[in-house]
Formats: structure tokens, C-alpha cells, sequence
């Protein structure tokens, strides 16, 4: 299987299994300070079965999302709803109880497996929170077959989180996501401390579990190459707020806002003379526009947008349909000149999509 395929099948965005509506999340400061907006008023859903990505650079609000839809960060306001569930209204008790229906997955599988419990132990878990009178005999069928599904055997359900690669941590963890068989997995930099070649091994993994149980994923990532690959729809972060969304293909090959080019710029290529293009590109999108936005009005990208004007910051750009889906929040996209198909970035996955097999 190449990498391309894992999108091949495209689901129904229009019957979605999470509606976000107008989603606030802020981080108190302290006393006497106001309370820090990391996401302003986020609109976004999730289709059954499909793989929507959120990606942008470090600090952009990505894993403020993940942490509101796990119910690890309050809402300041607007809603959620998974499959017809109120989250704002799931009580931190209740919360296990969502497990069959929400999960996540992590970068650091060593923060999540807890090193003193074994494999089997943690990956049952979930299992035994929810059915707590299934026979041990079998939990333990069950365990060994999603261990299986992901790559390992039964011998891994007595041993500990140490005794595993990070590649084999990370697909005991999605095993534990996947036991129950869920709605939707949120993952949060799932592949990001993984080698290349180990990322593509889970990212396959991932897309035949999708295939076989039709769970949904928010993918949470910093790397367009990944994302490009696994993703039915992408939505692009830039300090909390979504600066362009639309199809995997569209948004990575040819992206209309200029942070998203910025994004692409810095995809690192093998290519010599593709690095010396995209470091000039990028160059040119660090450069300080001088344009600033004032207290959270105006384009957010505009003190380092190259295309930068005034109007930029008279308002703030409200994100507008341009067409199969696309949605841009830039006042100037008719103005600044389209972007070439971006160069390079299929030849990223292209090496990662070499690795095969398990581990
Ligand atoms: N627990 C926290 N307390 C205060 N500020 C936070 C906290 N977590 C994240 N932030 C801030 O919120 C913004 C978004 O962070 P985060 O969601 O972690 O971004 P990303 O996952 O895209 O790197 C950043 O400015 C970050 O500093
Ligand atoms: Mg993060």
C-alpha cells in the first residue's frame, strides 16, 4: 500500500459525528490578569469515518482543541457535540463513560503507558471500565486480538512499556485508543517523536484500522508532509484561528492563504535546489510586514504576511468559502498572486512510504 492511497475513500462530511461551534478556550493568568484566548471562537466538524487534520506551528491553539474535546481544558464557550453528546455538559465523572466513543493517542506513549503496569494491563483497561462483568478469559481474547491488529503478540501482554520501541509503545497505545472500537481518536502529535520510517508504519496502521472500524480521527500535527498523506480535510491553525480549510490535496498542493504557503515552505526537502526555493520562499514569509494587528482585530498573520496591507487589520478576515469546500480568511486572496503547485512535498512521503511491514 502506498501512501496515497489511505484517503482513497472519501466519507460523508455532511452527516459529521462532531459539530464545534463557536469554541473558546482560555488560560487564566493569574489573578488581576486577563484570562489568555488560545482559541477564539473555533467552528469545525468531523464527518463519520473521516480524517480531519489540524496543523499549524508550535503554540497555534492545535492541542488546546484536542485537550478541549477530551475535556481536559474547559470551554470558556460555544459547543460541542459528539454524536449527539453535549461534551460541555460531561461531567468529569461521566468522562470514563465516553471512552467507547472518545479516545486519544499522544506523542509521548511513555507519558500515556503508565511504566509500571503491564502491556496487557493497559491496553485491557479501557475494556474492563466499560464491561466490568466480561469474563477474564475474555478480556484477554480481546487484548491479544487488537495487540494483533496492531502489529504484536499475545507474549507483549505480560511485559512493560520499557521492554518496547517508541515505535511499538506508540502502536500499543493506539491499540489501547482502539479496543472499544470508538467513535472518533483524537490524536495529538501521534507520529511526531517517531523516526520516518516508523511513521509511516503507524500511519498505515492507522488508515486500516480506520478502514476496518470507521472510527474518525482528529489528527493533530505540526507536519504538513504527514497530515497531506493521512487526512480526508485539513484545517489550518495560525494563533487560534483558522486561517484556511479544505481538502487534504487542495490545502497541502495548492495553498491559497499565505500562511499556509509559509507552512509548506518549511517542509523540509531532500532536493538541493528545491531547499535553496523554498528557503528563499520562506525568507520572504518570515519578513515583518509591519502590519500589526491590535488587540485581537485584524488578520492575525498579517505582521509577517509579505502581502500585508492596512485593510488586513481593519478588520478581522472572516474565513470565506472560494469554492469544493475551501474556505480562506484573507481579504487579499484575489489580489496576491496564486501559488505555484507546491514542489517536493509528495517526494516527502514518498521516502517514508518506501517502509513496509511491522517493526
Ligand atoms: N496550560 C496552559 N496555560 C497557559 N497557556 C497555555 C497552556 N497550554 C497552552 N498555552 C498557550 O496556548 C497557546 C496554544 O498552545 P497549544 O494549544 O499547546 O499549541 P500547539 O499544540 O499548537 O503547539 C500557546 O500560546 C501556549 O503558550
Ligand atoms: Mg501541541
Amino acid at each position: 500500500m502506498t501512501m496515497t492511497d489511505l484517503s482513497a475513500a472519501r466519507p460523508d462530511a455532511a452527516d459529521p459525528l462532531l459539530t464545534i461551534e463557536d469554541l473558546s478556550v482560555a488560560y487564566s493568568r493569574g489573578l488581576g490578569r486577563k484570562p489568555f484566548v488560545a482559541v477564539p471562537q473555533l467552528n469545525l466538524s468531523v464527518g463519520r469515518g473521516e480524517t480531519v487534520s489540524i496543523v499549524g506551528e508550535s503554540g497555534s491553539g492545535k492541542s488546546t482543541i484536542g485537550s478541549a474535546i477530551l475535556g481536559l481544558q474547559p470551554a470558556a464557550s460555544g459547543s460541542m457535540i459528539l454524536d449527539g453528546i453535549d461534551l460541555r455538559a460531561v461531567s468529569r465523572r461521566d468522562r470514563k463513560r465516553l471512552q467507547s466513543t472518545l479516545q486519544a493517542v499522544f506523542q509521548d506513549p511513555f507519558s500515556s503507558l503508565d511504566p509500571s503496569r503491564t502491556v496487557g494491563d493497559a491496553v485491557s483497561e479501557p475494556l474492563r471500565v466499560a464491561f466490568p462483568r466480561m469474563p477474564r478469559a475474555e478480556v484477554a481474547e480481546r487484548t491479544a486480538a487488537i495487540l494483533a491488529r496492531v502489529g504484536l503478540n499475545r507474549a507483549a501482554m505480560t511485559k512493560y512499556p520499557a521492554e518496547f520501541s517508541g515505535g511499538q509503545r506508540q502502536r500499543i497505545s493506539i491499540a489501547r485508543a482502539l479496543v472499544l472500537e470508538p467513535k472518533i481518536v483524537v490524536c495529538d502529535e501521534a507520529v511526531s517523536a517517531l523516526d520516518v520510517s516508523v511513521q509511516a508504519q503507524v500511519l498505515n496502521l492507522l488508515a486500516e484500522l480506520q478502514r476496518e472500524v470507521g472510527t474518525s480521527y482528529v489528527f493533530i500535527s505540526h507536519n504538513m508532509a504527514v497530515v497531506r498523506h493521512i487526512s480526508d480535510r485539513v484545517v489550518v491553525l495560525y494563533r487560534g484561528r483558522v486561517m484556511e480549510e479544505g481538502l487534504a490535496e487542495d490545502v497541502c498542493d495548492r495553498p491559497a492563504h499565505p500562511y499556509t504557503r509559509s507552512l509548506l515552505a518549511s517542509v523540509p526537502v531532500p532536493d538541493v535546489a528545491q531547499q535553496r526555493e523554498r528557503r528563499l520562499a520562506r525568507a520572504s514569509a518570515v519578513t515583518q510586514s509591519g502590519i500589526e494587528p491590535r488587540d485581537g482585530v485584524g488578520c492575525p498573520f498579517a505582521d509577517r504576511c509579505p502581502f500585508a496591507q492596512p485593510k488586513c487589520v481593519a478588520t478581522t478576515p472572516p474565513l470565506v468559502d472560494v469554492g469544493n469546500g475551501r474556505k480562506v480568511a484573507c481579504v487579499r486572496i484575489d489580489e496576491i498572486p496564486p501559488a505555484d503547485d507546491v514542489p517536493g512535498l509528495d517526494e516527502v512521503p514518498a521516502a517514508v512510504s518506501d517502509a513496509t511491514g511491522a517493526p
